[in-house]
This record gives C-alpha cells, structure tokens and sequence, in this order.
C-alpha cells in the first residue's frame, strides 16, 4: 500500500497528492517510485482529462530531493541513476498528452520546484517559494532544473538562482514567469480545480495536440516549429471534437467533447 503519494478521482480530474508532510514532502526514492506509479495510472486511465499534482500540508509543495539519501549516495553511478530515473520521470509528466497543473501549497525547492517546471501550469499559493538551492549542499539541480529554468524564466535568472541557491516569494515567482498565477493559499485547491475543470471540458484531442505544438516547437526553430503546428492542427481536424466544436458555434449551443 502506497502512503507517501495519494491519489483521488474528482469526476475527469486525477488529483495526485505528495505525502510524506513530516520531511516536508521531500522525494526519496520511494516516493519517486509511487509518483511514477501513480502519474502512470492518471495518465493511462481514460475517464481521466486533467493531472493534478500537490503536496500534503500547508508548508511544502516538495522541499527537494531527500537529503538524506543524497548524504549517503555509495557510488558516482549511484548519482547518475538517481538523477536519470528523475528526469526520465518528470519528462513522462512534461510530454504526458494529458494538461497538468501544478497546485504549488508551500515550499516548492529543488526537486520540488523540477517537479512544478515539468507541469503545464503553475498555480502558486501566496505563501509558496521557489529556489533550487542544491549549490548549498555542494551539488547541482539533478532532475532537470537546469534546462527547464532557463527555458522558463530566461538564462539571467537561472544563473542568479543556480548560482545563488537564493529562494524567492509566489510574487516574484509569478514577475519572472515561474508561475502562472498566485492566489490566497485557503483558495489554492478551488482555484486549481477550477481551471482543471475546464480545461476538462476542452477537446482532449485538440488540448494533446496544443501541448504536443508548444513543447515540440520550442526544441526547434521556427520554420520547423511551424510545420509540427500544422501536422498536429490536421490531426485535431480529423476528429468528431472538430465537427462538434464548430457545429456548435454555429448552432450557438456549448459543445460536448468527446476525445475522438
Ligand atoms: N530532505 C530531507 N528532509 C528534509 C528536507 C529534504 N529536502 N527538507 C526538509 N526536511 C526535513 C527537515 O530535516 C526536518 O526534519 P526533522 O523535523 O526531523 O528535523 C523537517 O523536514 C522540517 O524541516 P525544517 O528544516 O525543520 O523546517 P524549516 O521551516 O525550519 O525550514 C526549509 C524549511 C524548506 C527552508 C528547510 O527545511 C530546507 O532548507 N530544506 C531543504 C531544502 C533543500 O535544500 N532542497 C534541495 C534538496 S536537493
């Protein structure tokens, strides 16, 4: 039985909730294990159209990597594989078909703040902050940290927080891009579902395939951006959700997506 990650069906939303409030939701290799899990059964689970992911508390989203697993990491391999499993992980949430929205209640650091980069949308709670402060403890950010930051907030700023270890209020999070949106931390979950609830209403074809664009083209250039835009804009057209989303503008009725 797995109790270090919960997890909920709300209706189309599978809300995923990091668990271990005592270590300040801080992922040991355990609770890397039962996300994965946990993320695979959202994703592959059909009734289900928006990932939610949380932490446990109102303190932390995820305070980081477990410290005390990297105290004691026997082998330079060791460290390898620990930071290979991470990343090939949050790049499973990152390329998942499904949106995912992170709901940021508290300290989002280190893995914490890897693990909020690799989601769609960040919602932030007014008392949440952000840093990757691994250069303090004489390393580096392991599960992707130093790609997504700059990809998020520009290469300045990535290097002023890397560097530094510096950790920043939900305000400054949000002027710099981190986040999308901060609101009070008792309306965080509200708010979150919210806007889960109607992205769940979209079509999922057409959301996969928005997400499919925005994170394909971003790896190459324009032109070549462009044309993936294309290939996946005909995909959305073959759909029944193309026919029902147009009929019903025209019809000036809401429509019913159904996912083909
Ligand atoms: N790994 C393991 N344990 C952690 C942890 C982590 N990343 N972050 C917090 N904890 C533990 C603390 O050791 C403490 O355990 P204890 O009660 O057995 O002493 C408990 O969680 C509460 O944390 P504490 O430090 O007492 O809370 P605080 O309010 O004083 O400080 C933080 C909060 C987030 C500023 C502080 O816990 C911190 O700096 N954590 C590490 C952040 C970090 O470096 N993350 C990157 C890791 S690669």
């Amino acid at each position: 039985m797995a109790y270090n990650i919960l997890t909920e069906k709300k209706d189309a939303l599978f809300i995923i909730t990091i668990n271990r409030p005592d270590t300040l939701n801080a992922l040991n290799e355990e609770t890397v294990g039962e996300l994965e899990d946990a993320f695979n059964r959202g994703s592959a689970d059909p009734g289900v159209r928006v990932i939610v992911i949380t932490g446990q508390g109102d303190k932390a989203f995820v305070a980081g990597a477990d410290i005390n697993e990297l105290q004691s990491l026997p082998s330079v391999k060791a460290a390898q594989d620990k930071s290979t499993r991470g990343i090939d992980i949050f790049f499973k949430i990152e390329h998942c078909d499904k949106p995912v929205l992170m709901a940021i209640n508290g300290y989002a650091l280190g893995g914490g703040c890897e693990l909020a980069m690799a989601g769609d949308i960040r919602i932030a709670s007014d008392k949440a902050k952000f840093g990757l402060p691994e250069i303090n403890l004489g390393v580096i950010p392991g599960y992707g940290g130093t790609q997504r930051l700059p990809r998020l907030v520009g290469k300045g700023m990535a290097k002023m927080m890397v560097f530094s270890g510096m950790i920043i209020d939900a305000q400054l999070a949000l002027q710099i891009g981190l986040v999308e949106k901060v609101v009070p931390a008792d309306k965080l979950l509200e708010e979150t579902i919210s806007l889960a609830n109607l992205l769940a209403r979209k079509s999922p074809v057409a959301l996969a395939m928005a997400k499919r664009s925005i994170n394909d083209g971003l790896e190459v250039d324009l032109r070549r951006g462009c044309a993936v835009e294309s290939a996946n804009f005909a995909v959305a057209c073959s759909t029944e959700d193309r026919k029902e989303g147009t009929g019903a503008f025209l019809e000036k009725r809401k429509p019913q997506f159904k996912g083909y």
